[in-house]
């Protein structure tokens, strides 16, 4: 399975180094790994604290299906900290060596610190990290720090006013945004990656400014081909820019050199800009799929756990724990969940597929991304 790895080159950077010496201290006290049926290792779990968002980015929670009147999950269905906290432990103790809380918007949840404070107190947790979208982040980039998160990743998709308001559906301001950005560094939360979904025709065109503004910065941007998630974006191939066209067009201003994956399973393909001005990624799910390395498991908000981001059904760890279980029957049905799983949605697709397939998938708002 890892026969797509390539070998990590020597560390690019103080915290990337730092990052890649912890991993190796805790794998000498590490558990036996969980393997999947493809000999994948169970090693990132994906935890949504809520499927709220303050944004209404089109390709994910289009407006007209996620209106005033939707309904989001109640507070009773969503897992507490407290639950959030014991399965996390439990998917530690079977491998897990990175947390990584998503939403929807996982800054809605005012009390984001004190879970992030909990979950790295849990022995074995090598990476801790959000995905944010930005908008709330400058007035909480201290205390989310100060609570033992390592480092934050925030969606921008362009830089262009307009572009990223409409991208936002109509939500989002580029300034707040970047304020938060600026908190986050100064907070010490890197390094800092800006992912940005690329969509033909509507903020293709503002990429090579997207990078031109970071380059130097030391955060990472990362371009994302748009994926057909969920059931509700109305995705179409014509709308996804292949990366290898991007990278054409940025190496053709800068040139680039390609360098190899930080660590197993990392989704993003790595270049370098040859004049020193830093590093960008490529996430090409659709064009070039990651399956055979992907180690990630996702708990949705309401305690479901999904072994791909594609899935169409998941299992409850919410209903076992409420109903009793003990940590060592949670970690039984994590654990068989993890061992018959088969999922490569994203190989199996043909690239050339235009329609989604006709079975229901989980929305990318439960489950993060
Ligand atoms: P790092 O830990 O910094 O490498 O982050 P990451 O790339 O794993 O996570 P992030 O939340 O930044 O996700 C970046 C993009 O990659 C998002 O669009 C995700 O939906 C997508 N992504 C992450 N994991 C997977 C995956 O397993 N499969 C697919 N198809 N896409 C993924
Ligand atoms: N395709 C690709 N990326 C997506 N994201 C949300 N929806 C999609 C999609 N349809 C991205 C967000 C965020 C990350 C977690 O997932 O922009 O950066
Ligand atoms: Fe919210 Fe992120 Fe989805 Fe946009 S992509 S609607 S910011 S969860
Ligand atoms: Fe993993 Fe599914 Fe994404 Fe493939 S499509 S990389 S199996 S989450």
């Amino acid at each position: 399975m890892h026969k797509k790895l390539v070998l990590a080159t020597p560390a690019l950077t103080p915290c990337a180094l730092i990052g890649q010496n912890d991993r190796m201290n805790s794998s000498n006290l590490s558990p036996p790994a969980t393997l999947d049926t493809r000999g994948r290792p169970l090693q990132d779990l994906r935890i949504s604290v809520l499927d709220q968002c303050n944004f209404r980015c089109p390709y994910c929670m289009p407006e007209s299906e996620f209106h005033a009147d939707y309904q989001f999950l109640k507070k009773r269905e969503r897992l507490t900290h407290e639950e959030i906290f014991r399965i996390a432990r439990i998917a530690v103790s079977l491998g897990v060596t990175k947390l990584r809380l998503t939403g929807g918007e996982p800054l809605l949840d005012k009390r984001l610190p004190g879970l992030v404070e909990r979950l790295a107190t849990i022995e074995g947790v090598d990476d801790l990290a959000l995905t944010t979208n930005g908008m709330l982040l400058a007035p909480v980039a201290g205390a989310l720090a100060d609570a033992g998160l390592q480092r934050i990743t925030i969606s921008m998709d362009s830089l262009d006013p307009d572009v990223f308001r409409r991208m936002s559906g109509d939500r989002g301001d580029v300034n707040t945004v970047l304020s938060g950005i600026a908190a986050a560094e100064a907070a010490g939360l890197g390094p800092i990656k800006i992912n940005a979904v690329i969509q033909r025709g509507i903020n293709d065109g503002t990429v090579l400014d997207l990078l031109e503004h970071f380059r130097g910065s030391g955060h990472i941007v990362r371009l994302i081909e748009y994926m057909d998630v969920g059931n509700r974006n109305g995705w179409r191939l014509e709308q996804v820019v292949p990366s290898r066209e991007l990278l054409k067009s940025i190496h053709a201003k800068w040139p680039l050199r390609a360098v190899g994956r930080q660590y197993p399973g990392e989704v993003a393909r790595r270049y370098q800009y040859l004049d020193g001005q830093g590093e960008i990624g490529f996430i090409s799910s659709v064009t070039e799929p990651f399956c055979g390395a992907c180690s990630r498991a996702r708990l949705s908000a309401d305690g479901v756990l999904y072994t791909c981001l594609f899935a169409t059904t998941g299992t409850s760890l919410r209903d076992p724990l409420r109903n009793g279980a003990d940590d060592e029957e949670l970690a039984g049905i994590l654990r068989r969940t993890w061992l018959a799983r088969e999922d490569r949605y994203s190989e199996l697709r043909r690239p050339n597929d235009r329609d989604i397939p006709l079975v229901s998938k989980v929305e990318m708002y439960r489950i993060g991304g």
